[in-house]
């Protein structure tokens, strides 16, 4: 793929920015910064962060303007994953291949981790070298993703739907604040730094809508079709908790035809940038054909 390059110049630029800005793992309380590391350095796809670069890309912004939020975004989806896997929700003990933090270390621990690698995406934001009302609309782009009306409302929404079962309009709701909010958030502040025109915004805002809500119900078919080995995380564990998803819902075959309706859905969104937006398109295709 012709974006490999951007990707994996990407990928180390925010690997770079967390990793100065976690706390060492030798400083005091050590079990509480090792677990923030735990949680967040060696491992995953990091496509939060491509996505905040990738937009920025559309509008030929510095990337060293990027690379706050790309981590603050990679920040509080780590401390999301820490907390989901936590015994009282979805009681994973594999994460990215490695045992998840309350595994490795203990669960208050990592009830601490999540807590302190909120706070500090939001103190990495505040701290980023740009005008001060870029940073302000980051952070009430990423504060309200993150909370209530965004990926902990879906949680709840999650937690609450376990082991019942939910209409088609519930589950999208779900969805898109679970997992969609984030995403929209990670676009959104990618193209803050480079767009005021609402129209574009709003393109832009519908191809996240459906990228995230792609990344979801690709999430669900992966639960059910992949291996433990190939996800790094535990396979059927969704089916085997009674949770919530589209092929519960619909079977495999109307999963797989909600991606090809969200595929769609992102090709008429994005068509305006043509290849302004390729690093875009190539995101969009991995949403939908991942296969971890
Ligand atoms: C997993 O997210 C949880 C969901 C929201 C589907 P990712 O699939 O982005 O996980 P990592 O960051 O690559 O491990
Ligand atoms: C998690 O959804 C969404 C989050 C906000 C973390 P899942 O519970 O399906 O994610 P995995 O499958 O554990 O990665
Ligand atoms: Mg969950
Ligand atoms: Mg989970
Ligand atoms: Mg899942």
């Amino acid at each position: 793929m012709d974006n490999d390059a951007p990707f994996l110049r990407w990928a180390q630029r925010v690997e770079t920015a967390m990793g100065h800005a976690l706390p060492s793992a030798s400083v005091h309380p050590q079990s509480l910064h090792a677990a923030m590391r735990h949680a967040v350095l060696g491992g995953g796809k990091r496509i939060r962060p491509l996505l905040v670069y990738a937009t920025g890309s559309v509008f030929g912004t510095d990337e060293r303007w990027l690379d706050a939020p790309a981590a603050a975004v990679e920040l509080i989806h780590a401390y999301s994953l820490v907390h989901d896997d936590l015994p009282s929700m979805d009681n994973d003990e594999v994460r990215r291949g490695r045992p998840t933090v309350h595994v490795a270390f203990d669960e208050a621990t990592a009830i601490l981790a999540g807590d302190a690698l909120q706070s500090l995406a939001f103190e990495v934001l505040a701290e980023a070298p740009v005008a001060s009302e870029l940073r302000v609309a980051w952070l009430r782009s990423l504060s309200v993703a993150a909370g209530a009306a965004g990926m902990c409302g879906g949680q709840a929404l999650d937690v609450d739907a376990t082991g019942k079962a939910q209409g088609l309009a519930d589950l999208e709701r779900m969805h898109r604040l679970k997992t969609g909010a984030l995403i929209r958030a990670s676009v959104r502040m990618g193209a803050l730094g480079g767009c005021i025109d609402e129209g574009t915004l709003q393109l832009l805002d519908k191809f996240a809508d459906a990228l995230g809500l792609a990344f979801q119900v690709r999430d669900d078919i992966l639960d059910v079709e992949s291996t433990s080995r190939q996800l790094g995380k535990t396979a059927g564990k969704d089916a085997a908790q009674e949770k919530s998803t589209y092929p519960a819902l619909l079977g495999m075959d109307g999963a797989k035809a909600k991606l090809v309706e969200l595929d769609m859905a992102m090709h008429e969104a994005l068509a305006p940038f043509r290849d302004h937006a390729t690093a875009l398109w190539a995101l969009g295709k991995l949403a939908i054909h991942r296969t971890h």
